[in-house]
């Protein structure tokens, strides 16, 4: 089973709506695990009317004994949510996963915050992508500068970026993803992207219908 990480010091960057976006992207053999005691992840799929993905509260100690459970259960990716800081449950999500994803606003409030993370990272020896999110429109500037701050950290940034889109704050209150409430919007896209590429870099099989898709922009 391979493990994907969303951790950040800074609160509200997205991690939670990423783990559950892409936890319902990458299909019902996928565990979320909530290690964050707001228990967001877990309040999300409450909301939730179908039985996938699996949603889970765990502590950091039981962590590596709830991943081990479900490999041998038969799901073949966990996605774990952490809270906002650079305390046990991030540095032991980091730890145990195949991929680290860092969810950044590309503004200076969030880029400054995000040395905290960077420390995390590197104490640890891990690498780590962070991930722009809710980008403003156009904004190339923006995300130029932004890249060469987190650059400068040590962490490098992933291929894809997540637009400010209304459509992710609407599917959150029905305990649904993107995916699933505008399947044909630029949010569904970009998260089909994100899921295609952490699905490379896990070197995990994707079904023939994705790999044939052509990388698209959704700006
Ligand atoms: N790309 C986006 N476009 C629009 N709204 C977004 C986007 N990403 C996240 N949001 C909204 O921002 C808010 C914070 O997101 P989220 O809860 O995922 O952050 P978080 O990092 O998990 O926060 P915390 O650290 O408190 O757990 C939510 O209302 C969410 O709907
Ligand atoms: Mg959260």
């Amino acid at each position: 089973m391979k493990t994907v990480a969303l951790i950040a010091q800074k609160g509200g960057v997205g991690k939670t709506t990423l783990a559950v976006n892409l936890a319902v992207a990458a299909g019902p053999t996928t565990a979320l695990f909530d290690l964050d005691p707001q228990e967001s992840a877990v309040i999300w799929s409450d909301r939730r009317q179908a039985e996938t993905p699996h949603v889970e509260f765990l502590t950091e100690r039981r962590l590596s004994d709830g991943l081990k459970a479900a490999g041998k259960q038969g799901f073949d990716l966990a996605v774990i949510d952490t809270p906002p800081a650079a305390g046990p449950q991030a540095l032991t999500a980091a730890e145990a996963a195949g991929l680290v994803l860092v969810p950044c606003r590309p503004s200076l409030v969030d880029l400054d915050a995000i040395r905290r993370t960077a420390q995390l990272i590197k104490s640890a020896g891990i690498k780590a992508y962070v991930v722009f999110n809710a980008a403003p429109p156009g904004a190339t500037t923006l995300l130029e500068d932004a890249r060469a701050i987190v650059e400068g950290t040590g962490m490098s940034v992933a291929p894809v970026i997540l637009r400010e889109r209304s459509a992710y704050r609407a599917a959150w209150p029905v305990g649904k993803g993107v995916t699933e409430t505008e399947p044909k919007g630029k949010a569904a896209g970009e998260i089909s992207d994100l899921k295609k590429w952490v699905f490379e870099q896990l070197q995990m099989c994707t079904p023939s219908k994705v790999q044939k898709k052509k990388a698209t922009t959704h700006g």
